[in-house]
């Protein structure tokens, strides 16, 4: 079967990486792909938001899966519109990409389901959000409620902060009509852990949990990026806590959209803050989360392809998924400036020595080849991945296989996985 990955970052070189294993994938393209994909698929220069030109490519060549990366394409409805074509698509409709594309809808549907979350709060005016905010009190959430690439969330220290940034989305239109409503929500306190599972829209068949880590500078300081690093399995989350996930906010949400008549298929992503053992819902993410799939992939031994086929046609149920008893560190590498201004073009070396190396992966991000060269093509430049049956291991790994990397203006979070480390005993 051919199969078209969309999207260009490391979640999709990994994707990729996954997919070209199966027995499944007679060839492989992605739309528009990295440097690190075009290793290992036919890149195809197509934007991942060019609904038509993927329709077209995907009729035109005759594609038997498309597999779905980021939220922007399946909020416009690319599964849909492939579907009505006849073209399989991993991925939810757009109906069901609601469950991210809108912070009201979601946070309305926890409520109604009684899904744990933090109070909160829609409006769709400055004044009644002002309001709130006097009424509440900080600290206090202020989140834009459309797509907002990462950045409509503002975490508010005292209530002038988050007025200003009820400004941006109301007055400024920083996010256009992402920021039409917004919702206030309490902010809670934590440990935030991502917890993602393949649904056929009745099933699901969860993955092993991982952590992120957002701000770019180590100790969780500085600006929120797309994520500066991730590992798997994050042992915050144990088997009785894992249980309880896969019940009560999972199964619970599949079946509630289900009641709403919004058949879910596709990865769901919950983004979860631990407090006290207890899980509560920060989001849900309509795909596979970026960088924890460079974490997670890595461990997983059984076929991707026949599990997507599976929430595809309602199978899931009779699936089951093997993993390595393993954990992986994934550690993001930045151009200099990210996540506010960077350079791109600056030639990446190291690469040939790395990827030599045992039990390590690289997935490229924001790379492109340039003559012989392979430069840097965006924020988040290359994920190192390093593997092993310990932690600490898996984490020396990465570092390790970082030195041997460079470009101008690189820089990393010198902490990823440091968190780990207490649960599972580790000094640090
Ligand atoms: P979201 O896009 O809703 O996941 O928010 C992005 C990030 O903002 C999360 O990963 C958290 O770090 C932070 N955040 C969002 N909501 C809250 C909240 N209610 N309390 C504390 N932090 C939050
Ligand atoms: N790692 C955060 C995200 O994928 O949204």
């Amino acid at each position: 079967m051919k199969i078209l990955v969309v999207g260009g970052g490391g979640r999709e070189h990994a994707l990729a990486f996954a997919i070209k294993r199966s027995p499944l994938c007679s060839e492989l393209f992605c739309a528009p792909g990295n440097a690190g994909t075009a290793q290992i698929a036919h890149n195809i220069n197509i934007k991942d938001s060019d609904i038509d030109a993927i329709v077209s490519f995907c009729l035109e060549n005759r594609i038997g899966l498309v597999v779905v990366g980021p939220e922007v394409p399946l909020a416009l409805g690319l599964v849909d519109e492939l579907n009505i074509r006849g073209i399989k698509a991993f991925g939810p409709s757009k109906n069901a990409a609601q469950i991210e594309a809108s912070k009201s809808f979601s946070k309305q549907f926890f409520k109604k389901y009684s899904l744990p979350t933090a109070e909160f709060d829609v409006f769709d005016n400055i004044d009644d959000a002002k309001n709130y905010i006097n009424k509440k009190g900080s600290p206090i959430v202020v989140k834009a409620d459309g797509l907002a690439a990462g950045k409509g969330v503002t975490v508010a220290q005292t209530e002038a902060e988050a007025i200003d940034a009820l400004k941006e989305i109301f007055i400024e239109r920083k996010f256009k009509d992402a920021g039409n409503k917004v919702v206030i929500e309490e902010k809670l306190e934590g440990e935030e852990a991502s917890f993602l599972a393949f649904s056929d829209g009745e099933n699901i068949l969860p993955m092993i949990a991982a952590q992120d880590h957002k701000p770019v500078f180590d100790n969780d300081l500085g600006p929120n990026t797309g994520g500066m690093g991730a590992y798997a399995q994050a042992p915050i989350i144990d088997d009785e806590l894992r249980q309880y996930i896969i019940k009560n906010i999972m199964q619970k949400t599949i079946d509630g959209l289900r009641k709403e008549g919004i058949i879910y298929k596709g990865v769901l992503y919950a983004g979860l803050m631990i407090k006290d053992k207890k899980p509560y819902l920060l989001e849900f993410n309509c795909r596979f989360g970026d960088p924890e799939t460079q974490a997670i992939l890595p461990l997983m031994n059984s076929d991707i392809v026949d599990i997507m086929l599976a929430s595809i046609d309602g199978n899931l149920a009779s699936k089951t998924i093997k993993w390595k008893k393993k954990y992986a560190v994934c550690v993001v590498l930045a151009s200099g400036g990210y996540p506010i201004e960077y350079d791109k073009g600056k030639v990446i070396s190291g690469l040939d020595d790395v990827e030599k190396l045992d039990n390590v992966y690289v997935f490229h991000a924001g790379t492109a080849k340039k003559n012989s060269d392979i430069i840097t093509n965006g924020g988040r430049v290359l994920n190192i991945v390093g593997v092993d049956e310990h932690f600490d291991k898996a984490q020396k790994r990465a570092y390790d296989a970082i030195k041997l990397v460079s470009f101008d203006g690189m820089h990393y979070r010198k902490d990823i996985g440091n968190k780990a480390r207490k649960y599972l005993g580790i000094k640090l």
